[in-house]
């Protein structure tokens, strides 16, 4: 976000215009925590995690009156627009703050930029983050899946995902798991108990020198990681038998908010700053109700988006387009959630011959 926090700031600088950081989201901007910005303020910020504006859940942002005193501060200071970096909670956030209905002819432009290590926003490839993230889950799953080998273990492996299986379905891949379990599959408990005991007797069928199993599970698979490994040791012990009861250890590792900090990948701070390189230079152009989007994923409408003439790898989207398929992206519905849930039913076939 950092990368994007400076493209925007230095793009906006160089047309000759003023630019204003807000602290804490939607949080500080009703508080009217507004930082100017300039050249030296985001020199050197693009290597660091997380963001230097400083985030904060904000749920009275929900309610008109507090948009109202949002769009006062904005007012206040002369500012016309904004570029609104973060998930589905703040876009949601920016399409109504800008909108007429509720502000009038006078509503403070908006553009978002995607940025959620879940993937889960609609139209677009991807969102920041994301490219950080699965690096980090690839980076920790190589070095478990060491001591997974030398000790013929099973690993669970619990990434972040609260409703989306993005990041438990390419680090799978990534890592050459076993099996990923993601909230796409619809899996009740007991199938997935299942799944990761036929992927422990597929291992073991095909080898007796390779017996390590790394399964990839999704925060928003709701079996508790410990739970899950005793009810997999008690189908395992009946599944395997007796003579492998002395071989068989499941253990779990949960990398909770690891996976969401550190330094960003180099493609993360390319992707930050192209996006907003387009979102700035649409909000200069004077558009409104927009999401830089990186290659989407599907044909887009002309009236939903348009190839960016700044950036032909980028996509300028319409904002409650993009809102509606990340809610039918959340929600299974979308072609693109199928399509993903579904390369994994191939994959699974294959695995297990
Ligand atoms: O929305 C992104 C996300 O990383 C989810 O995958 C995860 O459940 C959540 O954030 C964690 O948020 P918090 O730090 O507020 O618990």
């Amino acid at each position: 976000m950092n990368a994007a926090i400076r493209a925007a700031t230095l793009i906006s600088r160089a047309a000759g215009v003023e630019v204003y950081g807000v602290e804490r989201g939607y949080k500080g901007l009703v508080e009217g925590a507004f930082v100017p910005l300039g050249a030296t303020d985001v020199q050197g910020i693009l290597r660091d995690g997380g963001t230097i504006l400083g985030s904060a859940r904000c749920k009275e942002f929900h309610e008109r009156a507090v948009r109202d005193r949002a769009r006062a501060q904005l007012s206040e200071r002369g500012i016309e627009g904004l570029v609104v970096i973060g998930g589905n909670g703040s876009l949601t956030g920016a399409l109504a703050l800008g909108d007429p209905a509720e502000a009038g002819p006078r509503a403070p432009h908006v553009v978002g930029i995607p940025a959620s290590i879940d993937n889960d926003i609609g139209l677009t490839g991807l969102s920041i983050g994301v490219d950080t993230a699965v690096n980090t889950i690839v980076e920790a799953v190589d070095k478990i899946a060491d001591t997974a080998t030398a000790h013929d273990r099973t690993f669970i492996v619990e990434v972040m995902g609260r409703d989306c299986g993005y990041l438990a379905m390419t680090s799978a891949i990534a890592c050459g798991a076993d099996l990923a379990l993601f909230p796409e599959a619809n899996r009740t408990e007991p199938e997935v108990v299942d799944a990761i005991v036929d992927a422990v007797a597929a291992v073991r069928s095909r080898s007796r020198r390779n017996r390590r199993v790394i399964v990839i599970k999704a925060e928003g698979v709701h079996v508790g990681v410990d739970r899950l490994k005793a009810a997999v040791d008690v189908r395992l012990r009946e599944r395997l038998g007796a003579d492998d009861l002395g071989s068989i250890e499941t253990r779990v590792t949960v990398l909770g908010h690891v996976v969401r900090g550190g330094r960003p990948s180099a493609f993360d701070r390319l992707l930050g700053s192209r996006l907003a390189n387009v979102a700035t230079r649409a909000l200069l152009a004077g558009k409104t109700h927009k999401m830089a989007a990186w290659m989407p994923p599907m044909e887009l409408p002309e009236e939903v988006g348009a190839r960016s003439t700044a950036d032909p790898y980028c996509w300028l989207v319409d904002l409650a387009a993009a809102l509606a398929e990340t809610d039918s992206l959340l929600h299974g519905h979308s072609p693109l959630a199928r399509w993903r849930a579904g390369v994994f039913d191939d994959i699974e076939d294959a695995l297990q011959l």
